[in-house]
């Protein structure tokens, strides 16, 4: 049997023959026999908008791969600055590059005084830390305006490792203006996530001391959030990366998708819903009325898996180790429950609703004593090296710039009515 798919197009018997190639066929071929018809997809639900050989994704058998490393292996064994250089640049690196790489990044963690003094200093007090965040990587292209020269490596290069290392740093000094403390400064001496942690709580101490677990949690949780193929902000960084806007103004355009809660935000959402159910003996209560229509069950199904997502069951073990420093999440319970009610239940059973990453990530930032407003930028910082990634992949294929077609359904032409005629 033949690799291949043929369309007729019955206005005029013509066929034409496309072959299936890495599991999708080229529309530009499809095209050939139908010019001028569009391929009407809201949502991109059944467009791959690229080929790409970063992350690998089977949500039918809840497989999540990095450049062919299993997702499990990575959490195990790896830490988000690996990753994040696997992702870039294809390979674990060497003992030897993994040092260059690190340094590299340190040197890169502090942020221009003006930054911080007159442009953070500006925002509101009660300005949401995401909004913050979106804001000051857009800001950074003004400070660095050679990253306009995104197809001088070199210059590429270093405003990678500008972004990786300067998104905590900014997450970190929203947080503190939005808790009405002062900012703290990069430690270099530290590692990404222990540096992160000290900008985030030191406070008169000469040098803040990170839990280990809790370190190791953050970084984790770093490597499962680092990239997830074509999701809503890596698409975007795509879009706006391919009319070959710089990389800062590209990121804070993906920040901004990823602020959105049907995406980033949606561990918030699980937060809010926890508490609003209560205790346990309310669960029951609250599958049925999701059941019946009235809400969602927050960090439950996912557009690609129909499966457990695998993060998932890694931050439901990660979930443990921090309650065992941090005391329970008095939450912990009712999210158990509300699992073992849902895996049990027709309903979700029959539409494959399984958790996902979501469901337990906030009960571990909560128990670390984030507040709910972080939660996106958490997310956004470990996802500046996915971004970052399908960036400079979608330069190196000289892709095209992003332009969809519509399918036009307003009105058809008419004459220009007079203000005075209107009705
Ligand atoms: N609770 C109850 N019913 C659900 C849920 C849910 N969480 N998710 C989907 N369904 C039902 C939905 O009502 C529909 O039922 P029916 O066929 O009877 O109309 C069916 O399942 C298919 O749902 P859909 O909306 O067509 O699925 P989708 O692929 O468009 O949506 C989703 C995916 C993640 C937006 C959705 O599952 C959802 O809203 N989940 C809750 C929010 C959430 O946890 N989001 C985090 C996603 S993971 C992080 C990320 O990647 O950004």
């Amino acid at each position: 049997m033949a690799d291949s798919v043929t369309i007729t197009d019955n206005r005029t018997g013509q066929s034409i023959e496309v072959p299936i190639t890495d599991g999708g066929v080229s529309a530009t071929e499809w095209s050939k026999l139908l010019p001028g018809l569009w391929f009407y997809d809201p949502g991109f639900s059944s467009t791959a908008e690229c080929e790409s050989s970063i992350t690998y994704i089977d949500g039918d058998a809840g497989i999540l791969r990095y450049r062919g490393y299993p997702i499990e292996q990575l959490a195990e064994h790896s830490t988000y600055l690996e990753v994040a250089y696997l992702l870039l640049n294809g390979e674990l690196p060497t003992t030897a590059e993994l040092e260059t790489w690190e340094g590299e990044i340190r040197r890169h963690t502090f942020i221009h005084e003006n930054m911080r003094k007159r442009f953070l200093d500006g925002f509101h007090y009660d300005a949401h830390p995401m909004g913050m965040l979106v804001s000051e990587i857009a800001a950074l292209s003004t400070f660095y305006p050679a990253a306009k020269r995104i197809f001088d490596l070199g210059q590429r290069h270093e405003d990678i490792v500008r972004l990786i290392a300067k998104t905590p740093t900014l997450a970190a000094a929203a947080h503190r203006h939005s808790a009405g403390m002062p900012f703290v400064y990069p430690d270099n001496a530290l590692s990404f996530a222990e540096n992160f942690l000290s900008m985030m709580w030191k406070m008169a101490e000469p040098r803040y001391e990170a839990h280990p677990t809790l370190a190791r949690a953050i970084d984790v949780l770093f490597v499962l959030h680092a990239d997830h193929e074509q999701n809503c902000s890596t698409t975007t960084m795509r879009v706006v990366g391919s009319a070959h806007a710089d990389p800062f103004s590209a990121c804070a355009a993906a920040a901004a998708a990823l602020y959105g809660p049907r995406h980033g935000g949606a561990n918030e959402a699980v937060l809010r819903m926890l508490t609003a159910i209560g205790s346990i003996e309310n669960v029951p209560d609250f599958v049925r009325s999701v059941k019946e229509g009235h809400g969602r069950l927050q960090g439950f199904g996912h557009r690609v898996y129909k499966n457990y997502d695998p993060r998932a069951k890694i931050v439901r073990e990660i979930a443990y180790q921090v309650f065992e420093v941090t005391g329970k999440n008095p939450l912990l319970d009712i999210a158990l429950k509300l699992e073992e009610a849902a895996l049990a239940d027709e309903y979700f059973v029959s539409r494959k609703l399984y958790p996902n990453v979501d469901f337990y990530s906030g009960l571990i930032y909560q128990a670390m004593g984030f507040p709910v407003d972080m939660f996106p930028v958490l997310f956004a910082i470990p996802r500046t090296a996915g971004w970052l990634a399908h960036w400079a992949e979608m330069l190196d294929a000289n892709t095209k710039i992003a332009r969809p077609r519509q399918l036009y359904t307003g009105s058809p032409e008419r004459p220009y009515v007079a203000i005075g005629e209107r009705t």
